[in-house]
């Protein structure tokens, strides 16, 4: 069966999956390498944004004071969440919060003064119109969606040169689902769902890789940008005493939905009895049994000033 799931909803629940998961070195670098920049105030873009949770973790971990954040994203009801959910987040933590009349919202306690306009937009499309203007470029949960060599020559000219990329929750070919359920079935799920990421099409073209995590440091490379920081942020949820913390049992419930979305009615699956796989995942969800884990990882790095002049 496929479920009705609510992506708003999913993007929240994510938010304390990716608190424990995000690669803590790889964060201290981007946060220290973006800190040094000198600019006042930094000048951020975060493509993908989604509900803007992003913003709500630098606020939250502290690191930069002066930012001018810019946070896109191609679904106007995540912008839209994201303008209602900030504020209230930004008050609950004991931020000053002012709605400007160009409609960006100024978040500000002690030193530390964010001002974040929030864009309904296509990333790609977005960053060509403002080539040079960023010190900083962040992507998180994002980038694996996309043909990455294309992504990269239309992101990263929005940078100025030497500006930095945080990409994080760059998934890396594993998905491990605990404890066994139809485990030969499983494993043939497992294949053909990577494999879907890697064929998927949008607008007619090839969009996403299985593999982005590993990739990342060669496309990279290629694109002038030197790494000066990777490592692994997995995904990994489980039950504790008091069954999964947080809303992660709906994350959960989103994520097996999402593979069954991905391949039902394929012609490579038993229909029945994947139908049966999924309603078993889904069962030791709700008995908080079920064991999840994907590999990702976390890459910052600076971009070549030879190369943005080349
Ligand atoms: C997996 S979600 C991650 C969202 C957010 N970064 C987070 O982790 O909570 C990917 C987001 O990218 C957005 N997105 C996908 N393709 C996009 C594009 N071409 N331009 C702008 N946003 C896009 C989606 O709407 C979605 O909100």
């Amino acid at each position: 069966m496929i479920q009705e799931m609510d992506f708003i909803r999913y993007l929240a629940a994510k938010k304390s999956v990716d608190d424990r998961a995000i690669n803590s070195h790889v964060w201290e670098t981007a946060i220290q390498a973006l800190s040094a920049q000198g600019q006042a105030p930094l000048r951020i873009l975060e493509v993908g944004a989604g509900i803007g949770t992003m913003i709500e973790r630098l606020l939250e971990r502290g690191g930069l004071r002066r930012v001018e954040y810019t946070a896109l994203d191609e679904q106007p009801e995540n912008i839209a969440h994201a303008r209602q959910r900030l504020p209230v987040w930004a008050k609950a933590h004991g931020f000053h919060v002012q709605q400007e009349v160009d409609g960006a919202l100024t978040i500000s306690r002690d030193d530390i003064r964010f001002r974040v306009c929030f864009h309904h937009a296509e990333a790609l499309e977005f960053a060509r119109q403002f080539a040079g203007q960023y010190d900083g470029l962040i992507a998180h949960a994002f980038l694996d969606l996309f043909d990455i060599p294309t992504a990269l020559a239309a992101l990263l000219p929005a940078l100025k040169p030497e500006g930095l990329v945080y990409f994080s929750i760059n998934f890396d070919g594993v998905t491990i689902l605990e404890p066994a359920v139809d485990p030969e079935l499983e494993d043939q799920i497992l294949a053909l769902y990577h494999r879907s990421m890697d064929e998927r099409q949008i607008r007619g073209r090839i969009s996403g890789d299985s593999r982005a995590g590993r990739r990342l440091f060669a496309h990279l490379r290629q694109a002038g940008v030197q790494v000066l920081d990777a490592g692994a942020s997995d995904w990994v949820v489980f039950p504790g005493a008091q069954g999964y913390p947080e809303d992660e049992g709906y994350f959960l419930h989103f994520i097996i939905n999402t593979i069954f979305q991905a391949l039902h009615a394929h012609p490579e699956l038993p229909g029945e009895r994947f139908e049966r796989w999924a309603a078993r995942r889904h069962a030791q969800i709700e008995r908080g049994e079920l064991v999840y884990i994907a590999h990702q990882l976390d890459l910052c790095g600076r971009l070549e000033k030879k190369l943005v002049s080349a």
